[in-house]
């Protein structure tokens, strides 16, 4: 891949780079047909990275299948998919890792500690080998995305990080591998998420300013719903991720709840 992405370079071309876990959705190849208008090699990586998952996490149970994501990825006129193994990525005497400090210990950060440092290692290694001049992440992972481009500022890594749209399902509910976890009952339960978001958005519109308030309204929401525990409800800094006490400026709205044993996260700006 490094050779080839060299080559490609030599050549005058623009590489972009999309790195997934793969079991591809909409989602992620509404980044890919994005990205194909951005540059003319366009690289899909489908790696699931057992570090960014904790002891406790689905990485065994993580859905996987690469003959249909392939296929989509073809359908989307993509030049390359990357698919390293792990002995690639991780071999037996791995040892340095990428981590940033203040932005990776806030919202996802808190209940999952060690995943960012995850992230931040295999995108980097990725960028290192795809060498793209452009990368795609999503809104959705609004935290993952902020802190892939503190990362590329502070080890000056020469590539422009497009953050894409949430892509959502016809009833609001954000696209995810994991959605694929839910029963019947759960799933109902799901689009509770972005309603949520919509809701704290029309209380912001009619004057609510106070983040307590609407955090607490929230919460009531989606623990109203079949088998929802709330991980977090947060409303922050969008650049910095600390908490605000009024919606006075566009803020970062973002919740991760847990649906059955599957842990959903959506967010929103607000905007007063
Ligand atoms: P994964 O969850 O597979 O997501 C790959 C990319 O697709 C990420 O940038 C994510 O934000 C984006 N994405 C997922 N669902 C989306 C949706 N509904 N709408 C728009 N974009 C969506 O995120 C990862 O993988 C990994 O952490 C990775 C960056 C590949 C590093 O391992």
């Amino acid at each position: 891949m490094h050779a080839v992405a060299s080559a490609s370079r030599l050549k005058g071309q623009t590489i972009v780079l999309v790195p997934t876990m793969g079991f591809l959705h909409e989602g992620h190849l509404s980044l890919v047909r994005q990205g194909r208008k951005l540059g003319n090699q366009l690289i899909v990586s489908i790696f699931v990275n057992p570090t960014q998952f904790g002891p406790n996490e689905d990485f065994e149970d993580y859905p996987r299948d690469f003959n249909r994501d392939v296929q989509m990825v073809a359908q989307e006129n993509a030049d390359i998919v990357f698919a390293p193994e792990a002995a690639d990525i991780y071999p037996a005497n791995f040892q340095t890792f990428v981590n940033t400090t203040n932005l990776s210990n806030k919202l996802c950060g808190l209940s999952r500690p060690s995943h960012f440092k995850g992230v931040t290692t295999v995108v980097a290694k990725l960028f290192n080998i795809v060498q793209p001049h452009i990368a795609i992440f999503g809104k959705k992972d609004f935290q993952q995305l902020i802190i892939i481009r503190q990362m590329v500022c502070d080890l000056n890594f020469d590539i422009k990080i497009i953050g894409a749209a949430t892509f959502r399902e016809s009833d609001g509910l954000a696209m995810s591998s994991r959605n694929t976890y839910l029963s019947q009952r759960q799933r109902s339960s799901a689009p509770a998420l972005y309603q949520a978001l919509l809701n704290a958005q029309k209380m912001v519109n009619a004057n609510i300013k106070k983040t307590s308030t609407l955090i607490q309204k929230t919460t009531q929401f989606i623990e109203a719903r079949p088998e929802t525990q709330i991980d977090y409800i947060a409303i922050c800094d969008p650049r910095t991720l600390e908490d605000l006490k009024l919606v006075k400026q566009p803020a970062l709205m973002a919740l991760a709840v847990k649906i059955g044993r599957t842990r959903l996260i959506d967010n929103m700006i607000l905007t007063p």
